[in-house]
């Protein structure tokens, strides 16, 4: 890291998260693979009912961080499903944490669950359900794992509105290296708030108890996007993330956010 432990600490502090707060800088840095996971889960399990026991999905849990949060914070018994990141590397970190009696890594692909039936009272899911969960289909299939009336909890990268029109030119523009923050193989997938109500509200599935952008979301982004960038701490996912922190600046919270969606299954 290249940034000093009080600069790294200083960075990350944020009176809206005080349990994030309280985890070691360096650790919450070099697990990163995007807007800080725990601030987002914190902001989450704000809004969502978590009791000691519970067994909770954390889906797309990347490095696992938000497990080991969720365990040692709420006290739940947690799977920590992840595609990119083995479940060996993240048992090492689970077991490092001291938590791995309640939490179980597991590596699977979103559409190849093999969870019991009913099996889950809660999911959280960080930065992650953009990347498979919105096609019209995914959300009945994904809750067959879950119990009814469990909550879902999902905080991911979106928009405050649609564009109209092109694209601002801040989000396509290619820096010396060729790479523009908008991937448009990826980034279709940022949707507003109301998008993901409508689209999960008229499944019938679920009801979407809360819909909404992360106040300042763009701020909150751009202030973890450059402690990783003054902590020199390399982008597991997105490329150079100064990329990010250019695009962020220039939008200024015109389109560009992080959107929290709780639901729960019905009855
Ligand atoms: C940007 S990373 C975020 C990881 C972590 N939640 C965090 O915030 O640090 C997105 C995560 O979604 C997971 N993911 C993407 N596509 C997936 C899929 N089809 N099935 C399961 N997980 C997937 C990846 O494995 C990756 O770890």
């Amino acid at each position: 890291m290249k940034i000093s432990e009080g600069e790294a600490r200083e960075m990350l502090l944020d009176e809206r998260f005080p349990r994030s707060s309280a985890y070691d800088p360096e650790w919450v840095l070099s697990n990163q693979m995007g807007p800080n996971a725990l601030w987002l889960t914190e902001s989450l399990c704000e809004r969502m009912t978590l009791t000691p026991g519970m067994r909770v999905l954390d889906m797309g849990c990347g490095a696992a961080m938000s497990s080991i949060f969720l365990a040692k914070e709420y006290g739940v018994r947690v799977w920590a499903n992840d595609l990119w990141i083995s479940a060996e590397d993240n048992h090492k970190r689970i077991v490092e944490a001291g938590v791995e009696d309640l939490v179980t890594p597991v590596r699977a692909e979103a559409h190849s669950l093999l969870y019991e039936r009913a099996f889950f009272d809660a999911v959280i899911s960080v930065d992650s359900f953009h990347y498979y969960g919105t096609s019209d289909t995914y959300l009945g299939y994904f809750t067959n794992f879950l119990k009814p009336g469990a909550q879902i909890g999902i905080a991911i990268p979106g928009l405050i509105r649609d564009f109209e029109g092109d694209l601002p030119a801040y989000l396509t523009e290619k820096d010396e290296n060729g790479h523009s923050f908008w991937d448009p193989k990826e980034h279709w997938s940022f949707h507003t708030a109301d998008w993901w109500r409508n689209h999960w509200e008229h499944t019938d599935i679920v009801d979407v108890e809360y819909a909404a952008p992360m106040k300042d979301g763009w701020e909150v982004w751009l202030r973890f996007d450059d402690a990783v960038v003054a902590a020199a701490i390399p982008m597991a996912v997105h490329g150079p993330p100064n990329l990010t922190g250019n695009a962020l600046r220039a939008d200024h919270g015109e389109y560009l956010a992080l959107v929290e969606i709780i639901a729960r299954v019905k009855e």
